[in-house]
């Protein structure tokens, strides 16, 4: 057989390579030897450490390893510079970024061969993914910046950024950082993986030639201790995107400091296949979930879960489909599958198929020598496997099979993790009956890993929390612009002598319904500001805390009601305290000495705002460049537990109550601890109120004994703590299982005024794709 009929016979691709030298060129001109980006200038290098390509060990660069001056010494660079930049207006920083964006389709080329020989991902990926949703970011984050006093009415910018980012993604990653934060006014610190600093370096360079103001962006390069010490300096806001385990640190680090921060950590999400799927583009799709960019995707869906009575059938599709794939120099246009980021990576994940359990069984494609992985099926695996429970975050898939669909999201929830899924079926009743189900921050319907920047992405429990993209990413990098009082710290007051009333008794809590009295047998009086015996209230334990957040666990209805529902029981919550504004105000001005018929109005007002916002603070629709909807739904958090301000004792526990509720979570509150009575009588309001039994507990006690229990309860959804002084104590417990905080960053609240906040804290924006259209 001549040449061509063989090739013709064996249907072989021939090498296709892409041309290094856009690369090979920029790094020339830098003597493959670059310092740090800051104040608009390059810094001369310092010590210095090797970036390789991992496609065959071949040294790039050498790039300099960052210290704690290098870091301290570029914030500075930032700070100086960000008057400037807010000075520049909404319309001169649009024209900046749009010019960002120009500048990188101009050198797309250049950045995606660089991308690609630095981080091992097919230049075929690079180009057609990587760089065009980089430079959409920017495109689109230039929009925001121009609309921004219309976009984010009241917002002002946070100040300086610290943002750290992974290996995955280096560009897009960048882009997702860097956009949002200077659209908004802000300046950056950006210390990009130490695996892949190269992209991040030549945007330096893009920055310079498209004339962004010097000390606006500052790229600091080095491993994880210049990202730890980043995240130490002197930054308004700490953005990261990487493991789970260094953001859990990195939360630890920057409890109580009232740095913004926002995580975007890991992920192990399910791919939910039914029996009525269109299997040929379920099989497709799998080659994205999993096999792009060799798996090293934190939204990747690398858990495979299918309908048990075509599992068989689906498993040999994929297994076909898997044979074909071609794993190689991932500058060869022929590729499906580049190389493996580095060889301890690769050493992990070959270590974490090979402790594959003997139950299950490993099918794998072929992938030559050297930083390369095969595509791998790992069949017959059970739920709670480590394969299927943790990342391997490789071209890794691992299977197990359902019965019924609510099986199927039993499944996919049984996660620490929560960032995306997939729910493959042709039938839309049953794919968008399961989406609201899924516990995940992204749902693709018969689809996968697809983003844009107006679609806001993350992630809820251990994957982190703030989205990216979207109007609901540039709150992340702006603050309120009106100024917060100081948190004041009102003392109890102190008395002597016994009850007035002799029949007065302690007073009880309200857990799961039920009135009830302290685990600990424990209680305190209470005395107003003439010295009087007011009251006695329950002093809550540990045990306490356990059985309110159990009971509000058991309320799950409530997250399951309609908003009208909820605006009418709220509605019902306000009337009820209206009736008894006078009793309520007489308490408040007993404890506090003035003021309590302003406060009840006030606490009245906030149930009916609340009650009107109930079905109201709705999602939106994303305009994404796809045939189809990107809807962002707003989904309660689940049970939040509040530490109620002792500043206003009714209104400052009423307000986020409402809130709370308002939006279908349940709630564990403690009533201000220097002015409980406030919170024990409205237990008498919420009891003729129709609030289910569990929707909301209250409890008194000690917060400062209260809030590491509260905080680190892995069954929270969320953690308000309102009380000075457990900010810290707030954030550090919360980081165990990522939970969302809010603190009071020493600053009161304004209770009267919008309760926006309380309701974006109060909500996790899922984004669910639904593509649609026939051929
Ligand atoms: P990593 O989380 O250690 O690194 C991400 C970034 O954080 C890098 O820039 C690193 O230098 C920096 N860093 C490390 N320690 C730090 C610290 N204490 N303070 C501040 N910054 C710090 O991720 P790594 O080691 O590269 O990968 C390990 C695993 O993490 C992967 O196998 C994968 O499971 C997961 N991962 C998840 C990513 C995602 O997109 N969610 C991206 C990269 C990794």
């Amino acid at each position: 057989m001549n040449e061509i009929a063989s090739i013709f016979e064996s249907m072989e691709y021939g090498p296709a390579p892409e041309a290094a030298q856009p690369a090979t060129d920029w790094l020339e001109g830098h003597g493959r030897r670059f310092g740090h980006f800051v104040d608009g200038a390059w810094t001369k290098p310092g010590e210095t450490f090797e970036t390789a390509a991992p496609r065959d060990g071949e040294v790039l660069a050498e790039v300099t390893q960052g210290t704690d001056g290098d870091v301290a010494g570029a914030v500075k660079a930032a700070r100086r510079a960000q008057k400037g930049w807010v000075a520049l207006g909404p319309e001169g920083r649009a024209r900046h970024l749009y010019a960002l964006a120009r500048g990188l389709q101009k050198h797309a080329r250049r950045f995606a061969v660089l991308e690609s020989l630095d981080n091992g991902k097919p230049f075929r990926e690079a180009s057609g993914i990587d760089l065009p949703l980089a430079v959409r970011h920017f495109y689109h984050h230039a929009g925001h910046a121009r609309l921004m006093p219309e976009m984010v009415p009241g917002r002002t910018p946070l100040g300086v950024c610290g943002q750290v980012i992974p290996w995955n993604f280096p560009l897009l990653m960048l882009a997702w950082k860097v956009a949002p934060a200077l659209a908004m006014g802000n300046t950056i610190v950006l210390k990009p993986a130490e695996w892949t600093p190269l992209t991040a370096l030549a945007f330096c360079d893009l920055a310079l030639e498209a004339g962004l103001p010097k000390g606006v962006l500052n790229v600091v390069t080095g491993d994880g201790a210049t990202g730890a010490a980043l995240v130490a300096a002197e930054v308004d806001k700490v953005a990261f995107t990487g493991s789970t385990e260094v953001g859990r640190r990195i939360r630890e680090a920057t409890a109580g400091t009232g740095k913004r921060l926002t995580l975007e950590l890991g992920g192990k999400s399910p791919y939910i296949v039914f029996d009525d799927a269109d299997l040929d583009s379920a099989v497709e799709g799998l080659v994205d979930a999993i096999w792009f960019n060799g798996g090293q995707v934190c939204c990747a869906g690398s858990r495979l879960l299918v309908q048990e009575g075509i599992a068989g059938a689906f498993h040999a599709r994929l297994r076909d489909r898997m044979a074909s794939l071609r794993v190689g120099d991932p500058l060869d246009k022929a590729m499906d599958v580049g190389a493996m980021i580095h060889p301890d990576h690769l050493a992990a994940v070959r270590a974490a198929v090979a402790a594959a359990p003997a139950h299950a069984e490993v099918h794998q494609g072929e992938a030559p020598e050297g930083c390369f992985f095969p595509p791998t099926l790992v069949t017959g695996l059970q739920p709670a496997d480590r394969l299927m429970q943790e990342e391997v975050f490789g071209p890794v898939l691992v299977s197990s099979t359902f019965r019924t669909p609510a099986e199927a999201v039993a499944m996919a929830n049984d996660s620490r993790y929560g960032l995306a899924a997939s729910v493959w079926s042709e039938n839309v009743n049953l794919a968008l009956g399961v989406a609201p189900k899924l516990r995940t921050g992204i749902v693709w319907v018969n689809g996968t890993n697809m983003l844009d920047a107006a679609a806001p992405f993350g992630g809820v429990k251990e994957s982190g929390f703030g989205r990216e993209g979207g109007t609901e990413g540039l709150l992340a990098y702006t603050k309120d612009a009106a100024e917060r009082p100081k948190l004041a710290r009102v003392a109890p007051a102190t008395g002597g002598g016994g009850p007035a009333d002799p029949l007065d008794r302690t007073h009880k809590m309200l857990i799961g319904g039920r009135q009830a009295r302290p685990d600990g047998g424990q209680s305190r009086p209470v005395f107003g500001r003439g010295g009087g015996h007011l009251g006695t209230v329950s002093l809550a334990n540990r045990k306490d805390v356990r059985n309110a957040v159990e009971a509000a666990g058991a309320a799950k209805g409530w997250s399951a009601t309609s908003g009208h529902l909820r605006a009418q029981i709220l509605w019902y919550l306000a009337e009820n305290l209206a009736a008894q504004a006078g009793r309520f105000a007489d308490r408040i001005d007993a404890m506090a000495g003035k003021g309590g018929a302003q406060e009840v109005e006030d606490a009245v007002s906030a149930l009916t705002a609340a009650a009107s916002w109930a079905d109201k603070f709705d999602g939106a629709a994303k305009g994404v460049p796809i045939r189809g909807l990107a809807l962002a739904l707003r989904e309660p958090v689940g049970t939040i537990g509040i530490l109620a301000p002792d500043d206003a004792p009714l209104l400052g526990l009423v307000a986020p109550i409402a809130a709370a509720l308002a939006m279908g979570n349940r709630v564990v509150a403690v009533a201000s601890q220097a002015m409980p009575l406030a919170g024990t009588d409205l237990i008498q309001v919420i009891e003729t109120s129709d609030v289910p039994a569990g929707a909301l507990n209250l409890l008194t006690g000690d917060h400062a004994e209260l809030a590491p229990h509260l905080a680190g309860h892995m069954d929270l959804g969320a953690c308000w703590g309102f009380s000075p002084g457990l900010d810290a104590v707030v954030e550090r417990e919360a980081a165990r299982d990522l939970k969302r905080t809010v603190v009071t960053n020493g600053r009161g609240r304004d209770w009267t005024g919008s309760m926006r906040w309380l309701l974006e804290a109060a909500t996790e924006v899922k984004t669910v794709w639904v593509p649609y259209g026939e051929g």
